[in-house]
């Protein structure tokens, strides 16, 4: 029978099917129940639970429904994934900053946030709670992550310090490093003749204000160096200057295609050494990162 919303989608799917079936004990443990259960262990339908326990109808034995949690680590379990960084907290930094000249224009560049996306991702899948902060994209909010749009690289630093606290901080936005001196209330008209002077004011560094956070400073903290010359020597002098544990160098030289692009070429520059890693796209940059990061912090919290 497939009667009702559940049945039909488990008839209607090829997936694998996991069934986490709760019951009374006698209604569990009667021939009719058992002998369909074995049909699906033979159809290859994996069990979780029930578990031994007193049950809402005030009986006790087989039936009752497994817990949350098991079926969580069931499904975790399932696909081989573990969760090295359950219990650790995680703040990301994504995308661009917006910085606005007037209510109709703003200085912006080309970050699609892709990496910074992907990091949230892989950081989430090994069990850490998760926030992005993220600036403009036109990505998806990645599942199973509290993400927070912002606009500008001050918005962006108060984002981050109410997330605080932090066990790791990974800084992938593309902040500006400037914004308008003066921010106009009015659109700016065009005036025959003459043209506006934009004066720039200069705009907090994230990274190196996390770096800097004193008892609230993350254990870790990453950030990224997108250099077009001298990758790894301007990556070891941003290290020093922002006071970060760990640097990803990235090349954004036009040739490399970075920007916008789906591939990154990452050394991973610490206090001691220089990691070259492969060219790879950012999902498997994002995956090798929050594999160091969780063997950085060892067993799980
Ligand atoms: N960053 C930040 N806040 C800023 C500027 C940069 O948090 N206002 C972070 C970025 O997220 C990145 C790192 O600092 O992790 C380095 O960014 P990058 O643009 O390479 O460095 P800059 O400090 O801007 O230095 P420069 O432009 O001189 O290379």
């Amino acid at each position: 029978q497939a009667d009702d919303l559940a049945s039909t989608t488990l008839l209607a799917t090829d997936k694998p099917v996991m069934i986490a079936p709760a019951m009374n004990v006698r209604m569990w443990l009667h021939d009719a129940t058992q002998t369909n259960l074995a049909t699906l262990r033979t159809r290859g339908i994996t069990l979780v639970g029930p578990n031994d326990g007193d049950m809402a109808c005030g009986e006790y034995g087989p039936g009752r429904m497994a817990e949350a949690d098991e079926i969580v680590d069931a499904v975790i379990g399932w696909f081989g994934v573990s969760a090295p960084l359950a219990g650790r907290r995680a703040l990301v930094t994504s995308g661009p900053t917006h910085e606005p000249i007037d209510p109709v224009r703003y200085i912006a560049n080309r970050s699609s946030g892709r990496q910074g996306h992907a990091i949230a991702t892989a950081l989430a899948r090994r069990g850490a709670a998760t926030t992005l902060i993220s600036g403009p994209t036109h990505l998806d909010d990645p599942a199973g992550v509290t993400v927070v749009h912002i606009e500008t690289a001050r918005e962006m630093l108060a984002a981050c310090e109410t997330a605080l606290p932090a066990d790791v901080a990974v800084c992938a936005a593309a902040v500006a490093d400037w914004r308008a001196g003066t921010i106009a209330d009015q659109k700016l008209k065009k005036d025959a003749g003459s043209v506006p002077t934009l004066t720039m004011a200069e705009n907090p560094d994230i990274l190196a204000t996390l770096s800097a956070a004193g008892n609230s400073r993350p254990g870790l903290v990453v950030g990224f160096a997108a250099e077009t010359e001298n990758l790894v020597e301007h990556a070891r002098a941003k290290l020093a200057r922002k006071g970060c544990d760990w640097i990803l160098a990235n090349d954004v030289s036009p040739a490399s295609g970075t920007f916008g692009g789906g591939d990154n070429t990452i050394h991973l520059v610490t206090a001691k050494a220089v990691e070259d890693w492969p060219r790879m796209s950012k999902t498997d940059v994002a995956e090798r990162l929050a594999d160091r990061i969780a063997d950085h912090f060892g067993s799980p919290a």
